[in-house]
């Protein structure tokens, strides 16, 4: 039974393949026939979400499972239940897997140490993201034309991610991803966003013509203002002067790069709209890729072996 908790424990050459087979199920026929099973996946949310929470409900629905949305405010959480009481709870009922997004680093691996079905992280507070970084590597590995993943696919390219380093567990599994199929990884931000402990493999600068300076990929990361200590950000003009991803700050990169973001955008603050709404912009793919992710993690979860 496989939980999918982190970036390091993913096995990523085998789920891309899984993504690139459903994108081509769904694009032969956009409602492929679907066995429904009687059973539940639960998505369980102490947090909000649009992007994760909608693409794992569509993923339930591919495999034939039925999505039991359960978020905080409507859950006996707000009774004082624990985490891994509401777990065992789900695992009493029956449900097949729980997804977990959660304010707190670690709560998915809590969560797995007391489940008999698999845990799947869709974020826990600024730890990881895995989906997302394989998602986002799912969309850089359709746009260099399908390598081989099990090689250095990305070997000699250069990946800056722009914006709240410190609070990004998005930065972070895609550290991981990233830098295992060989690409240049930087991280950029200010110094009151930069993390505290030193993240291994990475380029590390406050600078970001630095960090764009012929760059293959730039990432926007949103201010996470939901998990920021007052104070860290003590200008939010002069971040948009000195971070923001605009068109003079583009042109430092090579001229083919393309724009990534994981959204929640925030237009105007970490990315000018004519960026984000721009030819190189790969957003809209992300998000849509996003799905088919989902789909490969959920289905790789809960195969027979
Ligand atoms: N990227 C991401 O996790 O977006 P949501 O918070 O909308 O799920």
């Amino acid at each position: 039974m496989p939980h999918v908790l982190s970036a390091t424990d993913m096995p990523a050459a085998e789920l891309l393949r899984r993504a690139e087979a459903w994108r081509q199920r769904l694009t032969e026929n956009a409602t492929p026939p679907i066995q429904p099973k009687a059973a539940l996946v639960a998505l369980l949310f102490y947090e909000p979400s649009t992007r994760t929470r909608a693409a794992f409900e569509q993923a339930c629905v591919l495999l034939g499972y039925h999505p039991l949305v359960i978020t905080v405010e409507a859950s006996s959480i707000v009774k004082g239940e624990s985490l891994q009481d509401t777990v065992r709870t789900l695992n009493a009922q029956g449900v097949r897997a729980i997804v977990i997004r959660h304010p707190h680093s670690g709560a998915p691996q809590l969560a797995a140490q007391v489940s008999h079905t698999p845990i799947l992280n869709a974020g826990d507070g600024a730890h990881e993201h895995p989906t997302q970084a394989l998602l986002d590597l799912y969309t850089l590995w359709l746009h260099y034309g399908k390598p081989d993943p099990t090689t250095q696919w990305l070997s000699g390219r250069k990946m800056a991610i722009v914006g709240d380093i410190r609070h990004s567990r998005v930065a972070r599994s895609n550290l991981t991803l990233l830098t295992r199929a060989g690409a240049e990884v930087w991280l950029c931000a200010p110094p009151t966003l930069q993390p505290d402990a030193p993240l291994q493999n990475a380029h590390l600068t406050s600078d970001a013509s630095e960090a764009v300076r012929d760059a293959d990929v730039v990432m926007a990361l949103r201010l996470q203002t939901e998990r920021m200590a007052q104070g860290l950000l003590p200008s939010l003009n002069a971040y948009r002067r000195d971070y923001q991803l605009n068109t003079p700050r583009l042109q430092l990169a090579k001229p083919d790069c393309v724009v990534m973001h994981p959204g929640p955008i925030q237009r105007g603050v970490e990315i000018a709209d004519e960026v984000a709404d721009g030819a190189r912009s790969l957003i809209l793919t992300q998000v849509q890729n996003g799905v088919y992710v989902r789909a490969a993690v959920l289905e790789y979860a809960l195969e027979e072996k």
